[in-house]
């Protein structure tokens, strides 16, 4: 098929790599052109594990090019890939005007692909009333499609997803994207849009419970001398519960769970219905970076001129996003305070980092972050952070040689034996 993939971002790189894999001829289109001029370099704008191997061979192959507008395409197309972004407006509204000028970009064309398929994360609702304004050209090709793709196994994700969820209102359009996303072996869900659409909120607001849930707890262990690790053992092993995303710790960020929960509440306002268990999700969510900036106020009270060194700056290990990054809030009130801040990331690049966190310094490796340092705030799981050398970091770290472990990443027991305090979310009693 001749497939056009607008937006190339995370989710649309992916499927533009993965669907000229496939087999399809595919034209990724990117509205910003300092991201397409990289692209055109064999330069990706993030990282994404396996990507640029990807990117590099399909355009090799020549099934992959890459343009500015789809207005420039010559030949008619068979199908569009829509995955632009869907930002959180100050209000805690999704912002839809990257969807809706795609949308449009599309329906200018002169012939309209065979098939229409958004995969940018709408409410509920959202495509119904978009699709009244766009008119019946579209609508009789439109399929909405959520993505489920996560940031570190983007390509893996795409190629073998737990399910693909289909909303249409036409199912003449089945065939057409059963041969789009040929190669990708699910589960299909075929539904209507608004149902895809909630299926998406519902899985991202159940996974950000999950971890809500277990912080909870795990705050909890902290106060009656449990350790979160064991009850986490023994509740993730019943299959009705699972351990996935039963991890305690700082909490969630990222480019989707935050927008998604805000998003999905800011729904439930507009039709005058309140949401308690999600309002109190994100609640959850926002105490736990507090809560461990409370344990490091605390701990560095009597220290001259405390020196914090911090263990990565992206939302998790695996990606070099930052977007809504525990860091985000935690560093700006550690500098509010007065602690010199120093840093370190494996993927987050240095002009990002100075850009998005100023008056924190970078250092050249983890290592040369802690030393010397009063205290070591861990914020991802990043494997030089696992691995490093602990003794060697106590042997160069100042009183109080703490260690606040906001990932719940590290071997308590071998921390507190090579003379370091250790401090962690539900792991008093560990
Ligand atoms: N990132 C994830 O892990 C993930 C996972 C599942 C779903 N999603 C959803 O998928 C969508 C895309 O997410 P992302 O993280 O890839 O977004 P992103 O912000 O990283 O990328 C979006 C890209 O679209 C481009 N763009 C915007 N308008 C355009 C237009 N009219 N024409 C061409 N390009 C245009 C932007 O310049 C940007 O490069 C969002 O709705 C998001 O919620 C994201």
């Amino acid at each position: 098929m001749r497939v056009a993939v607008i937006g190339l971002g995370y989710v649309g790189l992916t499927a533009a790599v993965c669907l000229s894999q496939a087999g399809h001829e595919v034209t990724g289109v990117e509205a910003d052109p300092e991201r397409l001029a990289r692209l055109r370099e064999l330069r990706l704008p993030f990282f994404e594990p396996g990507l640029l191997e990807g990117m590099t061979g399909a355009l090799r192959s020549g099934r992959l090019s890459f343009a500015g507008d789809v207005r420039e395409f010559g030949d008619p197309l068979d199908a569009a890939i829509v995955a632009v972004g869907s930002p959180q407006l100050p209000s805690g509204r999704a912002d839809l005007s990257q969807v809706t000028a795609a949308l449009q970009s599309l329906e200018a064309l002169p012939l309209a692909p065979r098939l229409v398929m958004l995969k940018s994360t709408v409410p509920p609702g959202t495509s119904r009333r978009m699709l009244a304004r766009l008119g019946p050209a579209l609508a009789r090709r439109y399929v909405y499609s959520p993505e489920f793709l996560s940031q570190g196994t983007a390509v893996r994700d795409w190629q073998a997803p737990a399910r693909i969820v289909i909303g249409t209102d036409n199912k003449e359009l089945l065939g057409e994207a059963r041969e789009l996303l040929r190669g990708c072996e699910a589960p299909w869900v075929v539904t209507t849009p608004t149902n895809a659409e909630m299926i998406k909120y519902a899985a991202n607001a159940f996974l950000a419970t999950k971890v809500s849930f277990v912080n909870e707890i795990a705050n909890l262990c902290d106060d009656v001398g449990a350790s979160i690790d064991d009850v986490v053992e023994g509740l993730g092993l019943d299959p009705r519960i699972g351990p996935a995303f039963l991890k305690a710790g700082v909490g969630w960020g990222g480019s989707c769970f935050p927008k998604d929960t805000r998003a999905l509440a800011n729904v439930a306002v507009g039709h005058r219905r309140s949401l308690p268990l999600l309002e109190a999700v994100i609640t959850v969510n926002n105490r736990q970076p507090v809560m461990l900036l409370g344990a490091i106020h605390g701990s560095l009270q009597r220290v001259a001129e405390p020196l914090v060194a911090v263990g990565g700056l992206s939302f998790k290990a695996g990606t070099d996003d930052t977007r809504e990054a525990p860091s985000r809030t935690m560093l700006p009130e550690l500098i509010a305070q007065g602690y010199r801040v120093v840093a370190w990331d494996p993927l987050v690049a240095c002009e990002v980092s100075e850009r998005v966190f100023p008056g924190v310094t970078r250092a050249e490796t983890f290592e040369q972050a802690a030393a010397g340092a009063h205290l070591v705030l861990v914020l991802t799981d990043a494997r030089e952070i696992v691995g490093a050398d602990w003794g060697a970091i106590s042997r160069q770290m100042q009183a109080p040689k703490l260690v606040v472990d906001g990932r719940n990443c590290l071997d308590a027991t071998f921390l507190r034996a090579v003379g370091l305090n250790y401090r962690a979310v539900g792991r008093a009693a560990s």
